[in-house]
């Protein structure tokens, strides 16, 4: 395993570690649908996946031929990816690193940067962590940005919390629009199952913004 360990961790860290420590394993290990429906189709290249968990999106990339930089702050997750990474064959092309992106951020540009429900119920400061997300897309890159935009029974959020529109939610990330070209905003529904096997529609928000200059 290839895990780099930066800055100091603190209440992140507890809190995701506790979080993967109360679990033999958390997620399903199969990719995420919108990356699926968006990557599946781009020719491969440098990857950033930030907040990867256990792996499922950086293996899936990797498997395509992708070399893949893959970020979290529980060096639990990172561990159970590495070890699935080494199973499959594919350990070779992903690059585990450990950051609170709070702190520290991954060097490099990428031709594709993707943060797959980078959501915590502590304090975390989303829009600047996304900003530096899409300082690191490569010009002809893509940053797909997908969250969670309803509360299915299985959630941590409020049953009544409102979640912002798409518009909202790429307006919060306050991105200069100059070299952007917007490829997808919306928020589609699927199909999901939570963590203990129970089902039921989930909407996400979408965003998938192509760098069009530096
Ligand atoms: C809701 S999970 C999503 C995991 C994965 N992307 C997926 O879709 O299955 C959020 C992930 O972000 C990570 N995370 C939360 N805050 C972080 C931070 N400040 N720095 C790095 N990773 C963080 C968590 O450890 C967790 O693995």
């Amino acid at each position: 395993m290839n895990c780099e360990v930066h800055g100091e961790g603190g209440g992140t860290e507890r809190f995701w570690e506790g979080h993967y420590q109360k679990h033999e394993r958390r997620w399903s290990g199969r990719p995420n649908p919108v990356l699926v429906d968006v990557a599946g189709s781009l020719p491969a290249g440098e990857a950033l996946d930030l907040g990867c968990g256990e792996g499922g999106d950086a293996i899936w990339l990797a498997g395509l031929g992708w070399r893949v930089t893959a970020v979290d702050v529980s060096v639990t997750a990172l561990d159970r990816a590495s070890t699935q990474a080494t199973k499959v064959g594919v350990d070779g092309l992903i690059d585990f690193q450990n950051h609170d992106l709070a702190h520290t951020f991954p060097a490099g540009t990428f031709d594709l940067v993707s943060a797959q429900y980078l959501q915590s119920p502590i304090e975390f400061p989303r829009a600047r962590v996304l900003q530096a997300a899409a300082r690191a897309v490569a010009p002809g890159g893509l940053l797909l940005v997908v969250t969670h935009a309803s509360a299915p029974s299985w959630s941590w959020a409020n049953p009544n919390t409102r979640f912002p529109t798409p518009e909202e939610a790429l307006a919060e990330l306050e991105l200069d629009p100059k070299p952007w070209l917007t490829e997808r905003l919306g928020a589609p529904e699927r199909q999901a199952t939570g963590p203990n096997g129970e089902s039921g529609t989930v909407t996400d928000n979408v965003i998938a913004l192509r760098r069009l200059t530096r």
